[in-house]
């Protein structure tokens, strides 16, 4: 008998730009000029203190295992950083290090998530959050966002769940938001607060784009009396410092929270390495004007590529708030072409031109809701943005390049016409 893998296993989903990204490489070693617009990752260096402060613990030979919560410098550096700048009324003791982000996820969801427990996701959603809740059996409660209210959380969306689900425990929250753009207001997140305050329902507060807000600051629910006791905050070096290989994250939670997450740590990764926490911690204490700076060159990027965009027949973006992500509503063409979001997508980079192709994602690699749109992110230098504004309206005047792409891709052939209402 052969080895089976579990259901779980056989049944894991991805996010898929890593593997736009893999066909995007593969082309590109092949000879094709390919504008990537489908990571979320920076184009800049790691600001100049990070990196120095690297090297330093490397000669240091800071090179051995630590606590696993993190070591006593950044438990404290990131707990003055959010007091500073978000006012989260955080201590060290409120820290927990981990390689980036997204594992937070994963911790979160093992330290409230029962079999069976119901999780509000909004949709379009980070893709790897379906799988870590299906991780422990729970139950994604999906609701769609909307264009129309500029991809704001909806308040009575929370108020149905919390209300009509058999076993609502948990509340996925990500503002800004990936992929969308939308943010959720200092009064949303007041709402937000009053919904939840005193029950039992946790609340994951994502919150890798917090440098990125382009009108006005970042708020973050945990500010809002109380949320400390019943939020996991997630933040990243990796957007705001440039550090996405690096892998540097922490999550911010209650004293009981963040000792059970430092227990997860302790029994999976066993630490983060103190090289990689000494880097940020430089980057906490001394990068905050590199930091900016590189932020106002996103938001130039952004609304270069939204003007650019909206430009475009079909295409409909809403003004940049937050992010380094644009999200067009695409309908109108996919529906014109007979092609789905990401089938446009992937046509624009492997089908449209020989020698140049664009790289990007279809909504619905964000879950259905996303479906008629697009994701382009902003990585690439400005005169890439402008080639591949360009060539978007040559590749949609290429029909004929677009059925015989479509001839050897049927799955991507648009059979019922995206709702443009
Ligand atoms: C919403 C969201 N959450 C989490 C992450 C993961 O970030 P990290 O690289 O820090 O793990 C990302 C990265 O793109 C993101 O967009």
């Amino acid at each position: 008998m052969s080895i089976q893998l579990s259901r779980f296993a056989r049944s894991l989903t991805v996010e898929t730009a890593f593997t736009v990204l893999g066909i995007a490489k593969s082309l590109k070693a092949r000879g094709k000029d390919v504008v990537e617009l489908e990571i979320g990752d920076s184009p800049f260096d790691s600001t100049a203190s990070a990196r120095a402060g690297g090297v330093a613990a490397i000669e240091d030979n800071q090179s051995h295992y630590c606590p696993s919560p993190g070591i006593p410098e950044f438990r404290e550096a990131a707990a003055a950083f959010v007091r500073r700048e978000f006012d989260v009324p955080a201590e060290a003791d409120n820290i927990v290090a981990g390689p980036g982000a997204k594992v937070f996820e994963q911790f979160f969801c093992e330290a409230f998530l029962n079999p069976g427990a119901g999780v509000l996701v909004f949709s379009p959603y980070f893709p790897t959050y379906v799988p870590n809740i299906e991780r422990r059996g729970a139950r994604p409660v999906f609701v769609p966002l909307r264009q129309s209210n500029e991809f704001r959380p909806g308040i009575a969306d929370i108020e149905r769940f919390l209300a009509e689900d058999e076993s609502p425990r948990a509340i996925f929250l990500n503002s800004p938001h990936n992929p969308t753009g939308g943010v959720a207001t200092e009064e949303d997140l007041a709402q937000i607060a009053d919904l939840v305050r005193g029950r039992d329902v946790a609340v994951f507060s994502d919150e890798p784009y917090c440098h990125m807000v382009w009108e006005g600051t970042h708020r973050s629910l945990l500010s809002q009396p109380g949320m400390l006791e019943q939020c996991v905050a997630a933040y990243t070096f990796s957007k705001s410092y440039s550090m996405s290989g690096w892998r540097l994250g922490f999550a911010v939670a209650s004293r009981d929270v963040a000792d059970a997450i430092g227990k997860m740590v302790n029994t999976t990764l066993s630490c983060t390495p103190p090289i990689v926490q000494l880097a940020g911690t430089a980057a906490l204490k001394h990068d905050a004007a590199e930091r900016d700076r590189v932020m106002r060159e996103f938001r130039d990027k952004v609304v270069l590529l939204t003007e650019g965009l909206n430009r475009i027949e079909g295409f409909s973006a809403l003004d940049p708030k937050a992010t380094f992500y644009v999200f067009p509503n695409v309908a109108p063409v996919c529906n014109r072409l007979g092609v789905t979001s990401h089938g446009l997508a992937l046509y624009m980079l492997e089908g449209a031109d020989e020698r140049f192709g664009i790289a990007s994602l279809g909504g619905e690699c964000f879950g259905a809701a996303g479906a008629g749109f697009l994701r382009l992110s902003c990585a690439e230098p400005n005169e890439r943005l402008r080639q591949a504004l360009d060539f978007i309206p040559v590749a949609l005047s290429r029909r004929d390049r677009l059925e015989a792409w479509l001839d050897e891709k049927p799955q991507y052939r648009l059979r019922e016409p995206y709702r443009t209402d």
